[in-house]
């Protein structure tokens, strides 16, 4: 199994590449946002729970986004590896990702951050918001607010991994396919490894 986080800050473009992965490697693709702003789409109680921090770029409590990994991991056990996209976001949910996988006897096989500087960074989500129709990726305040709960709560995530040896940096300032180039010359020799 490849099991790869692909972590990085908001507009870092996790989801991009994460697309690319999955039709190269088989993965499944699973989006912490993606999964919470589905359920704000449909208008469930726990959308409803959600929408005013999302709309903040605060976080979510762990206890919810563990709870839509457990089952979304669940529901794909014939899966060939996971991409794990927005998602462990605090050191808990890193904790509690590593305690799941273990029970199933499977583990992340590494973490991959894609970096682009901050400037870069805002200029590229409020290009996505003219399409995304995600109302936090319109303003400049709420994406800085953002980068600011990356900065304080994610970050310390890849210190977790990189004391695990799992931690490869990917420079995100090219262009998408050179981007994916650098993630194929880091992946195609785990899959044969993972595979053995
Ligand atoms: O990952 P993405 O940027 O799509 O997440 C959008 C928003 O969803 C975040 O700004 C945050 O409010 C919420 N989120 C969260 N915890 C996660 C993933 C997403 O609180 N693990
Ligand atoms: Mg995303």
């Amino acid at each position: 199994m490849l099991n790869i986080v692909l972590f990085g800050p908001p507009g870092a473009g996790k989801g991009t590449q994460a697309v690319k992965l999955v039709e190269n490697y088989n993965l499944v693709h699973l989006s912490t946002g993606d999964m919470l702003r589905a359920e704000m789409k449909k208008g469930s109680p726990l959308g409803l729970t959600v929408k005013d921090l999302i709309d903040k770029g605060e976080l979510v409590s762990d206890e919810i986004v563990i709870e839509l990994i457990r089952e979304n991991v669940n529901n794909n056990k014939n899966a060939a590896g996971f991409i794990f996209d927005g998602f462990p976001r605090t050191i808990a949910q890193a904790k509690s990702l590593d305690a799941m996988l273990e029970k199933e006897s499977m583990n992340i096989s590494l973490m991959i951050t894609l970096e682009v500087e901050e400037q870069e960074l805002i200029k590229r989500i409020l290009t996505r918001g003219e399409t995304s129709g995600r109302t936090d990726d319109l303003d400049t305040g709420i994406i800085k607010n953002r980068i600011k709960v990356y900065n304080e709560q994610t970050s310390p995530v890849a210190d977790y991994y990189k004391r695990q040896n799992k931690h490869i940096p990917v420079d995100n300032m090219g262009t998408i396919d050179e981007t994916f180039d650098c993630l194929k010359k880091v992946l195609d020799p785990k899959i044969v490894t993972e595979q053995n």
